[in-house]
Formats: structure tokens, sequence, C-alpha cells
């Protein structure tokens, strides 16, 4: 069953907030409480104890949180190997899946594999994987995650690095459309909040992973529907010309 290929390309910016974040003890209401705050994703960390020492949430999890939300559910997987699991989220309803290419034994397979799928094929990267995992790729992706943390926990302080290497994948991203490739959407998760995601977003991101802060955001601020809203006006504010 084709389903995801047709993820709206609108808005231009997405946020998407990490469950990672979230009341494990009451994810349904958690997931149906960001899409009322009018979340664009729901961002889905899979870790494994391998590839990163946490250990977080499997296929079981994603499926059951389904039925609960019209969203596109993100999953970002930080396992090792990951092919069978992309098989396994890709039938527990995933919209995208990405993997980081290093824990792949054949990067091309697993990419085809998820988009045969019918879901959106994404490559993640940490902070010090080097970009050239791109340069055979670009016709396989939907989807290109740059961690501005080292993966493994919520709450981490955005990596001022990662602007620069944001800038070169938009470079990359808006060549390959020029030479008529498909559309990418560039992601980057780690550290986001309102005071960083307009400088990140000029940097060239324009899916935002959020998860600390989204889901600590006290009620008397707004609660999700308050960071969110802030998160979409500091986006705008930071794409309007000085008059
Ligand atoms: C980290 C995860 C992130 C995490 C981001 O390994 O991939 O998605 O939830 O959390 P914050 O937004 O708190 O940095
Ligand atoms: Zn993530």
């Amino acid at each position: 069953m084709v389903k995801a290929r047709s993820i709206p390309m609108n808005p231009p910016h997405r946020i998407a907030p990490s469950l990672l974040s979230a009341d494990f003890a009451r994810l349904g209401e958690e997931v149906r409480a960001i899409e009322a705050a009018s979340a664009d994703w729901v961002h889905f960390d899979v870790m494994d104890n391998h590839y990163v020492p946490a250990l977080t949430v499997g296929p079981l999890v994603c499926r059951a949180l389904r039925p609960h939300t019209r969203l596109p559910i993100d999953v970002h997987l930080m396992v090792r190997p990951v092919d069978a699991l992309i098989v396994e989220f890709a039938e527990a309803g995933a919209n995208s899946i990405s993997f980081h290419p290093e824990a792949s034994d054949h990067v091309d397979r697993s990419l085809q594999l998820i988009r045969d799928r019918g879901c959106w094929a994404g490559l993640a990267f940490n902070p010090a994987t080097p970009l050239h995992w791109l340069d055979h790729q670009m016709h396989r992706l939907d989807l290109i995650l740059l961690m501005s943390v080292n993966p493994g926990f919520g709450g981490q302080r955005f990596l001022g690095s990662t602007l620069a290497k944001l800038a070169q994948v938009r470079a990359r991203i808006d060549a390959h459309q020029r030479n008529d490739g498909g559309a990418i959407v560039l992601q980057v998760d780690g550290g986001i909040r309102v005071d960083n995601i307009a400088e990140v977003a000029r940097a060239g991101a324009d899916c935002f992973v959020a998860g600390s802060s989204v889901f600590g955001e006290p009620d008397t601020d707004g609660g999700y529907r308050g960071v969110i809203g802030r998160m979409r006006a500091a986006l705008s504010r930071g794409f309007v010309e000085p008059a």
C-alpha cells in the first residue's frame, strides 16, 4: 500500500515534536495533544542499547499510536542493524523512516527498502558523520536529518557547528533540485528552541525536531500550543526582510 509518498510539502517549515520528552505513561494523549497544538509531524526516536546506550520504544508502540493521530509519524532509527526494523516500522504505520548510514551494511538497499514499503526515506547524520554518504544517494532520499546534538538523549544544547553543515546540505539539495531531482526535506534534530529556530531555518533547515522545548513547556505559558506558536512566529519574523 502506497501511503506516505504524498506527505504534503506545505507548510514550508514543519515542526516535529519528539516523543522522547513526552510522558511515556500517556503517549496516546500526548500525540493527540501535539496534533491539537498544530504540530506538523510526530518524531519517534528509536534507540536500541547498541547503536546508542539508551533503549526506547519499538514498532509495537508505533502501531499502538497510529490510530491516535493523522499526523505523519517520522521514525528516527538509532539502531544497528536497520533492515528488519525498517520493515516492521513501515508495517506499523510509519510515514518516514531515517537511519544512520554507518549502521547499515548496505545503504542503497536499506533506502530502497523504505521506499518500497511506501515510506519517505531518510539518512541521519551525527555531528561528526561526514556528508560524503550523500554523494551517490540524493536520488534515493526524501529526507536528510542532521543531528545538532550527539544522539542518545533529549535536552542537550544545540551544537553551533551544525549551522555550517546545514548550509552545505541546503546547497546540495538546491543543486539536486535544479537538476530536476525530487524534493528533499532538510530536518534538524537536537537543542531546537524558540530562541534559535529562526537562525537554524536561515541556515537551510525546513523541518525542526523539538523534544524538551515542546514537552517541557509549562501550561501557564500556553502549553504545547503556546510554544509551537512562538516557534512559528520566530520563523516568520526570521524571514521577513527588514523595512
Ligand atoms: C536525540 C533524539 C532527539 C531528541 C531531541 O538522540 O534524536 O530527537 O528527542 O531532543 P531535544 O529537542 O530535547 O534536544
Ligand atoms: Zn530524533
